[in-house]
């Protein structure tokens, strides 16, 4: 009998040999920390389906903003729930000096100066039907919207705002919002892209986060097909002709193969959101007493890591953060 000379687990022995040969790292840089913002004063609410996520009215989000920076979260995702009687299919809200979100990023911009603020730019918070562009017909027209878009994303950059992200995934909207940047001098605006957007299921809980479900229909004739994956590789090459500075790839765990190709394919600063639906099942399963709910979260982010992705947007951030903390 001839036992092996080559023994993998010499590397494992102990946690000193394991931390000296760990490929993959975490640090909490790596997270941008998704933020609900609402109407109103000194309030919160917990998203139902998110449980321990809340949405915030702005007085509270700068506590919260505050609180991630000083875990050393760096950047910050903002999302508003728009008010119902304010949606309709225009959009013209969306560009409102004086709305949720220009108001929500002044605000973050004076108190948390040094939080890395981006915006989402997308109109089915705004939108009656919940879908991200104007609606004609049964239709989410391209071109209309993506003009509004380069306007709602040049409205953020006046409040203040440091990067836009583009989530609704209409053709050309890079370059229109990259031109719309430049012509009104803000050079310095960085657009991070939602290049590799899925129509997938796991968004159900953010939908109740924003009360933004699309009314009609689904989001097939924009988001991608969950079978597809070449598609995905020209759409990053796109936006990265159009000027996209930091390519995201949505949702996370069933696409990390998305990450890989990305990272393979090109020279890009990659970002991956872990979506709403996998914060759910791993809240769900844990609180069932199912799954270890730290070890568990833990292993997911450093799957992203190891797959290639840069960045992390995740509502574990803080959890995450605190954990890497104490290590
Ligand atoms: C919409 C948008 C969605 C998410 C971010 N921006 C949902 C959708 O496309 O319907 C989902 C994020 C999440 O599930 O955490 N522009």
């Amino acid at each position: 009998m001839s036992f092996p000379y080559n023994r993998n687990r010499r590397l494992r022995k102990d946690s000193s040999i394991r931390a000296m040969v760990q490929e993959n790292r975490l640090h909490p840089s790596n997270f941008i920390v998704p933020l609900f913002v609402m109407e109103g004063q000194n309030t919160k609410e917990e998203i139902s389906s998110m449980p321990g996520y809340f949405r915030y009215t702005i007085d509270l989000l700068i506590e919260e903003a505050r609180e991630c920076f000083q875990l050393g979260i760096k950047s910050a995702l903002i999302f508003a729930k728009v008010e119902n009687d304010l949606k309709d299919n225009s959009g013209n809200e969306a560009l409102n000096p004086d709305g949720l979100m220009q108001r929500s990023i002044k605000a973050l911009k004076e108190n948390v100066p040094q939080m890395y603020l981006m915006s989402d730019v997308a109109l089915d918070p705004y939108s009656e039907y919940g879908h991200d562009g104007i609606v004609e017909g049964n239709k989410i027209v391209n071109d209309k919207t993506i003009i509004l878009l380069a306007d709602i994303a040049v409205s953020h950059a006046q409040a203040g705002v440091d990067m836009v992200a583009p989530s609704d995934m209409m053709d050309g909207r890079i370059l229109a919002i990259r031109e719309a940047l430049e012509d009104n001098d803000f050079v310095d605006v960085g657009i991070m892209s939602y290049s590799v957007k899925y129509a997938s299921s796991f968004y159900g809980p953010f939908r109740d986060a924003l009360d933004s479900s699309p009314g009609f229909g689904d989001k097939k004739t924009y988001q991608m097909d969950p079978s597809n994956s070449w598609e995905g590789i020209s759409e990053v090459e796109q936006d990265m002709e159009e000027g996209a500075d930091i390519i995201m790839i949505k949702p996370g765990m069933p696409y990390l193969d998305m990450v890989r190709h990305t990272r393979n394919n090109f020279d890009v600063i990659i970002s991956v959101y872990q979506v709403s639906g996998e914060y759910a099942m791993i809240k769900a399963a844990s609180q069932k007493g199912w799954l270890n709910h730290d070890e568990a979260m833990m292993e997911s982010l450093i799957g992203f890591k190891r797959a290639g992705a840069n960045l992390i947007a995740t509502y574990f951030a803080k959890e995450a953060a605190k954990i890497l903390n104490n290590e």
